[in-house]
């Protein structure tokens, strides 16, 4: 068995849940953590998780249940990633079931502690002391076993104890036993219905050497992804060596000079009209910049975008279908989302999971008008806000298209963007086509009406460019 002398991670802990190690600051051992949370919360999904990744990085850990059969278990989390079989042949994992009983004294005196001296092992979990402890009737001896005894472990062993404890369900108390004040590191996990869905939330409620400034954060449990915290990242300036951004055409350029990645731009249309040929002019752009996007769409199914643009492609500009099919699946994926299937909150970490598993750089929401019609305004702003920060930091340039609906929603949108497209009708053109004009601005400059000449001549521009990379591209 290894010892924590040949730890590889220099002492830090890391969890295996990227946010999570962000929350509480990377910590240092020794560290006593309690992962505290209601029935079917995530504790145990959690705790294998970080002694998992500890095995993976080449430490040891023992995991001490009270509740799941290993077989079980082993099924469960095979499911979210997590090669529990695997990391038990290497030997550096050991899972150990034990019956409860009202015996404490001997559970812990003779069992734990024995099984804890075999091993040094850099990660020990106890599932749950709940269990453990159910035998013992007097506050003062839970008490005694959990600030001296189970204190004591990560500071003689220099290692990290994850102590899982649990709460009822609609609870939000933890009643520790004095198990707060020595803990290191104190995770929440639980449950909220919010619109009839189920919000999963990971609080943390203490978190020694961390400046705490997130207390709640949305997280998931998927297959074969298991434990996902989404953080909101702090806005940070965004830099101007940031990639830069071309602009396509000679009339939008004459204003906007250039982009950056992590801006963010709305584009507005008329609520009765989908302008669907910016999605040409956005493809366009990503070809001049040598980008892929990421169409996240609340009004189309991918199939009918990626047809309507191929159709385009061949109709208007005369590419092949062979040629346009490949020039779009080249640069585009788009995916249909109904954001009546989530509550607000769910819909902005499922994009954020999509986003990170796709790895565009340009993230284009189409049909944003959607999903903002269905929460409180105040609630809408929040999440978009978050979300917004999230995807900037990471240097993605985000586009969203969506239909003028209200003065209050386009202001308060607009706050948010670092640049504005927004199209207004301004006629009838000779075979009964709207004509439009687009008010344009970006962040540093002074706004500009781009004539309806100016935006045909723009169009053009950017449809040979798509015309020739067609031709030459893919093949
Ligand atoms: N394959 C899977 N895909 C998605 N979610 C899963 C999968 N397997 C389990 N889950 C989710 O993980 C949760 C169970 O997590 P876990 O057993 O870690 O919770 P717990 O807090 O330890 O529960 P308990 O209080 O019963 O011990 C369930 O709510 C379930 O929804
Ligand atoms: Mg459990």
């Amino acid at each position: 068995m290894r010892g924590v002398e040949e730890d590889n991670n220099g002492g830090k802990i890391l969890t295996g849940v990227e946010g999570l190690d962000r929350l509480l600051a990377y910590p240092e051992l020794p560290y006593l953590l309690v992962v505290a949370g209601h029935p079917g919360a995530g504790k145990t999904t959690l705790a294998s998780t970080i002694c998992y990744r500890k095995v993976v990085d080449g430490g040891s850990c023992l995991y001490i249940s009270f509740h799941e059969d290993r077989e079980k278990l082993f099924r469960y989390m095979s499911k979210l990633g997590l090669d529990l079989a695997g990391a038990e042949s290497t030997g550096r994992f050991k899972y150990v079931k034990l019956p409860l009983s009202p015996n404490v004294e001997r559970i812990i005196g003779d069992v734990i502690s024995s099984l804890i001296a075999e091993g040094r092992y850099d990660v020990i979990v106890i599932d749950s002391i709940n269990a453990l402890l159910s035998g013992v009737r007097s506050d003062a001896e839970r008490r005694a076993w959990l600030t001296n005894y189970f204190y004591s472990i990560p500071v003689t062993m220099k290692n990290l104890l994850i102590l899982l404890a649990e709460v009822p369900f609609g609870s939000e108390r933890l009643e520790l036993g004095g198990l707060d004040f020595v803990a290191d590191g104190i995770v929440f996990l639980k449950h909220r219905i919010v619109d009839g869905f189920l919000l999963r939330i990971l609080e943390v409620r203490k978190a020694r050497g961390a400046s705490i400034t997130i207390a709640e954060v949305p997280f998931t449990i998927t297959e074969g992804r298991g434990i996902e915290v989404w953080t909101p990242t702090i806005l940070e300036y965004v830099s101007e060596d940031r990639g830069e951004v071309r602009i396509a055409c000679k009339e939008l350029k004459d204003t906007w000079s250039h982009l950056h990645r992590g801006h963010i731009i709305n584009i507005v249309y008329p609520a009765d009209s989908d302008y669907i040929e910016i999605i040409l002019y956005i493809l366009g752009s990503a070809i001049v910049n040598d980008m892929k996007i990421l169409m996240v769409s609340y009004k189309y199914s991918p199939q009918f975008l990626m047809e309507l643009l191929i159709y385009r492609l061949h109709r208007r500009l005369g590419v092949s279908i062979e040629k346009a099919k490949r020039l779009v699946s080249e640069r585009l994926k788009a995916v249909g989302i109904n954001p009546f299937a989530y509550s607000v909150s769910q819909l902005v970490v499922r994009e954020i999971q999509l986003v990170e598993s796709e790895k565009p750089d340009v993230i284009v929401f189409h049909g944003v008008e959607i999903p903002r019609a269905i929460v409180p305004i105040g609630k809408h702003v929040e999440e978009l806000y978050n979300q917004m920060n999230y995807l900037k930091q990471r240097g993605y340039l985000i586009i969203r298209l969506g239909a003028y609906t209200d003065p209050l929603i386009y202001r308060l949108e607009s706050g948010l963007a670092d640049a504005i497209v927004r199209f207004k009708r301004v006629g009838v053109g000779e075979n009964g086509a709207m004509e439009y004009e687009a008010y344009i601005w970006r962040r540093g400059t002074a706004p500009r009406i781009l004539s309806s000449d100016a935006l045909n001549r723009c169009a053009a521009e950017i449809e040979e460019i798509i015309k020739k990379y067609a031709e030459s591209c893919c093949v």
